[in-house]
């Protein structure tokens, strides 16, 4: 298999300004020398209490935070050493779907501006976005009728909804994708994972899920990375780690997601494989 992104011993932060006037620039260190690799067609998920430096991540894949030490090779190429008209055309290969569809829609903007904004940024004809914007919403289960209405309009489900048809729009080969489901209801969580599992069989899209829920995780990705603090802990396929887990925090992890689903065992958790 071919490595489509490389964390390559990243440490990353955010400047901050400390002290009673200062002028003296401080970066708080957030991710901690991070290494991974995610091969083509892959469905890797990041697994991370709040505030542990999942969005983080994903804003260094997105070309937004610029790593203080390390690399990130996207396709082999070294995203923050590239001239940004090379680093834009390796992003645009990635969809992304936002963490809260409630916080990161537009809510006065109407569903065929959000959602071919991707297609408009590169210069596409409008009545080609629109074409191609229904298209996208009936891959997503949202009726066409809602082209003309605003997000404030629509529903949590139907905004993430939203959220995936502009990650796609651009037929991206990369899907990332930050707490996908956590602001949804239960019974519209399973919904948005079997879309987005229907998106990966059909678009062969290489997916990387960021999410505090070990059981969102199992059915949204095949192998683990465990991030504790800024700091990989551990890492696996979902069946190794969920089976054999060697870190004490992942042990902990998996204690509470038994005490908090109220099954007795892993063996009675459907690990597929
Ligand atoms: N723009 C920012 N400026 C300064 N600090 C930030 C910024 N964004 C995040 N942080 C800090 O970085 C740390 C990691 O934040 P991050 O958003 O990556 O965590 P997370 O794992 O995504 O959390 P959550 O599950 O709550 O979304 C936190 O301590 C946070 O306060
Ligand atoms: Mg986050």
């Amino acid at each position: 298999m071919d490595s489509i992104l490389e964390l390559q011993r990243v440490t990353a932060g955010y400047k901050s300004i400390k002290g009673f006037k200062s002028l003296i620039k401080r970066v708080e260190i957030v991710l901690r020398d991070i290494s991974f690799t995610v091969e083509k067609g892959e469905r890797v998920a990041i697994i991370g209490e709040s505030g542990s430096g999942k969005t983080t991540i994903l804003r260094v894949i997105l070309g937004l935070l610029k790593p203080i030490s390390g690399k990130v090779l996207i396709y082999g190429k070294d995203l923050y050493s590239l001239p940004s008209d090379q680093k834009l055309q390796i992003l645009r290969r990635i969809g992304y779907v936002p963490q809260d569809p409630y916080r990161s829609l537009n809510p006065v903007l109407k569903i065929k501006y959000i959602v071919g904004e991707p297609l408009e940024a590169v210069g596409v004809e409008w009545r080609h976005i629109e074409e191609r914007a229904s298209e996208v919403l009936k891959i997503v289960g949202l009726p066409q009728s809602i082209i003309n209405d605003t997000a404030e309009e629509l529903s949590g489900g139907m905004r993430q909804r939203v959220l995936i048809a502009r990650a796609i729009i651009a037929e991206p080969e990369i899907l990332v994708l930050d707490e996908p489901t956590s602001a949804l209801d239960v019974s519209i969580q399973a919904q948005i994972i079997n879309l987005l599992n229907s998106i990966y069989n059909t678009f062969k899209v290489t997916m990387i899920t960021v999410t505090h829920d070990l059981g969102v995780a199992q059915y949204l990705a095949d192998r683990l990375i465990i991030l504790k603090s800024g700091k990989i802990v551990e890492e696996g396929s979902v069946d190794e780690v969920l089976r054999n887990p060697k870190s004490e925090y992942t042990k902990s992890l998996i204690t509470s997601y038994l005490q908090i689903t109220g099954i007795n065992s892993l063996n009675n958790i459907k690990i597929r494989g």
